[in-house]
């Protein structure tokens, strides 16, 4: 299973630290809120399990999934709507829940997307930002962390649909993908 694996970037005990961190963040920030959180399928599972139970505030949650075309380790920006909401976002605090930016050009959608469901509030929480690779502008509120432009699987990120399960962020070896 991990002869792909080029090297661990972020092992399970600074991912565990840092999402501890940034759900008391989100905690305090959205004491007096109304916080609904959407987690985007299927990458952000993962990231959003672990966060949810540390924000110890009363919240809602729902799913999207979204799709881009194209290969598998680059995103095309046409983006799809899988799998839309169950729930009303009106007048909500709504908190976009994402495994990674990488362009931005999936995020830059959703976000228009979103906001014409008149939310209160309308804000993103990724795990990992690839801030390099940004081809559209998104206004990402709260990050994991910043990493260099490579490929990461893990952690709920997938290299064709694998490797969603490794407990840790790791860089996929170019031979992988190189065929
Ligand atoms: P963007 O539209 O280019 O920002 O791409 C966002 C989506 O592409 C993410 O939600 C991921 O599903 C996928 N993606 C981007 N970079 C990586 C990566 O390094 N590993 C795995 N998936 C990635
Ligand atoms: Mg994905």
């Amino acid at each position: 299973m991990l002869d792909h694996l080029e090297k661990i970037l972020i092992d399970e005990e600074k991912l565990i630290k840092r999402v501890k961190e940034l759900g008391a963040q989100i905690t305090e920030d959205y004491k007096d809120k109304d916080l609904f959180i959407i987690v985007i399928l299927k990458g952000a599972v993962m990231f959003a399990s672990d966060l949810i139970k540390e924000i110890k505030l009363p919240l809602a949650i729902d799913f999207m999934a979204v799709s881009s075309y194209g290969a598998s380790t680059k995103s095309s920006g046409v983006v799809r709507i899988m799998k839309d909401l169950e729930e009303q976002i009106e007048g909500k605090d709504v908190l976009i829940v994402e495994d990674i930016v990488d362009t931005g050009l999936t995020l830059n959608y959703l976000f228009e997307n979103l906001l014409s469901r008149k939310p209160r509030s309308l804000k993103v929480c990724c795990c990992l930002d690839k801030p390099s690779r940004r081809k559209a502008p998104v206004n990402v509120d709260y990050v994991g962390f910043n990493i260099p432009d490579e490929f990461v699987i893990g952690y709920g990120l997938d290299y064709a649909e694998k490797y969603r399960n490794l407990p840790f962020i790791g860089v996929l070896s170019k031979e992988a993908y190189a065929k």
